[in-house]
């Protein structure tokens, strides 16, 4: 039993007493007890990799910021890893791959038929280890890139303005870019089929590079292995973050899931004729708002709330919150949100 599922009731639909919040990002750099768990290990794999590290910075949030959910602590990077490609994470600059996927070579030296319960078990271990220690206090989220997401690390190997290796792959390679993208849905249906086995009680997509391909580009290199990932899980509560999308909101809304995550350049209400009483939207505060004074966070926060014209709302920022915004502004947010009566 969970006994704040005021996140689960607004993913289904059903009456809320008060809009739910939490922060994508929530679990990391903004918070100093982080900062001091992190700084006593090797670094930002050892982290992810270690179950019980992994609980604790799972649960911060929680106790320290009031959030009506948890997200597990990991990385969308363990899923290319899982396939054969490990990554670093260096120091003040980002992920690092050795090998990138650019050719039907490349991708041949890809491990096949991986077990995901045994390469990604510390992901498991540690969802069960949050769940325990979580004693029902709010739900969990279990995550995992979108395919074309985690296509793009694999193909760039690193984090890019442009993501041009990316998109020029779909031009020069577009069937292997098919294989590709089917094996990374494959893989990445069976990890979060795990994350629900092991406690997770809603899923996020997270589609951070969307927003780089044109509308019918990402329908066909996109939305259609999303489609796939949504209909495995008819089930759970689950939200497709497309970041950037903004003209595919249609096809979006049209995606057998129960919520649309939307960044802050989406329009709230033009999103909600798209979807009608059919979906769950989350967002989409701008996250620069938290530089802002109290007072301003406070009118910006209200001005969004006050823009909802339905119950079927989850509250958050557009995107992740930056890593320099003072822990102090995002609890101005959530008691804004959590004192706003619908
Ligand atoms: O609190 C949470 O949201 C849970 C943990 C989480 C992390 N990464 C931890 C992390 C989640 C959900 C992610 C998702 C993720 N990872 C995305 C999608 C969301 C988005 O922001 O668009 C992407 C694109 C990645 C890949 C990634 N991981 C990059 C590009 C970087 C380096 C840049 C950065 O933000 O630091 C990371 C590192 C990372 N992942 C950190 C954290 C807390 C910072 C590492 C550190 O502590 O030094």
């Amino acid at each position: 039993m969970i006994q704040n599922d005021l996140f689960l009731r607004a993913h289904r639909g059903e009456a809320i007493e008060r809009y739910p919040v939490w922060l994508m990002r929530q679990a990391g750099r903004i918070l100093p007890e982080y900062r001091a768990v992190r700084s006593k290990l090797s670094g930002f794999k050892e982290l992810v990799e270690t179950p019980e590290f992994a609980t604790e910075v799972t649960i911060q949030p929680v106790d320290l910021l009031n959030v009506d959910a948890a997200i597990i602590f990991s990385d969308i990077l363990v899923v290319p890893e899982a396939m054969g490609l490990p990554y670093q994470m260096i120091e003040q600059k980002g992920p690092w791959f050795e090998n990138t996927i650019r050719s039907q070579q490349e991708f041949d030296r890809l491990d096949q038929q991986i077990d995901v319960q045994d390469r990604l078990w510390y992901v498991f271990e540690a969802l069960k280890q949050t769940k325990t220690a979580l004693n029902g206090r709010v739900p969990l989220i279990g995550f995992a890139g979108a395919p074309w997401t985690i296509l793009c690390y694999m193909v760039e190997g690193k984090g890019s303005k442009t993501f041009s290796e990316s998109r020029k792959f779909l031009y020069t390679q577009p069937a292997l870019a098919h294989l590709l993208l089917q094996r990374i849905t494959d893989v990445t249906i069976a990890y979060l089929k795990g994350q629900v086995a092991a406690g997770a009680d809603a899923l996020q997509l997270f589609d951070s590079w969307a927003g780089i391909l044109g509308d019918a580009q990402y329908n066909e290199f996109g939305i259609k292995y999303i489609s796939q990932i949504c209909e495995a899980f008819p089930e759970t509560p689950l939200t497709v973050f497309s970041k950037g999308a903004i003209g595919s909101l249609p096809a979006l809304a049209q995606l057998p899931c129960t919520t649309l995550g939307l960044d802050w350049n989406m329009d709230v209400n033009v999103a909600r004729n798209l979807v009608q009483e059919n979906m769950t939207l989350q967002g989409n505060l701008d996250p620069c708002v938290l530089y802002g004074s109290p007072q301003i966070i406070e009118a910006e926060t209200k001005k969004m709330l006050k823009s909802f014209k339905s119950q079927r709302h989850i509250v958050n920022l557009g995107h992740g919150v930056y890593p320099d915004i003072d822990p102090e502004m995002v609890k101005v947010f959530i008691h804004t949100v959590q004192n706003y009566a619908i």
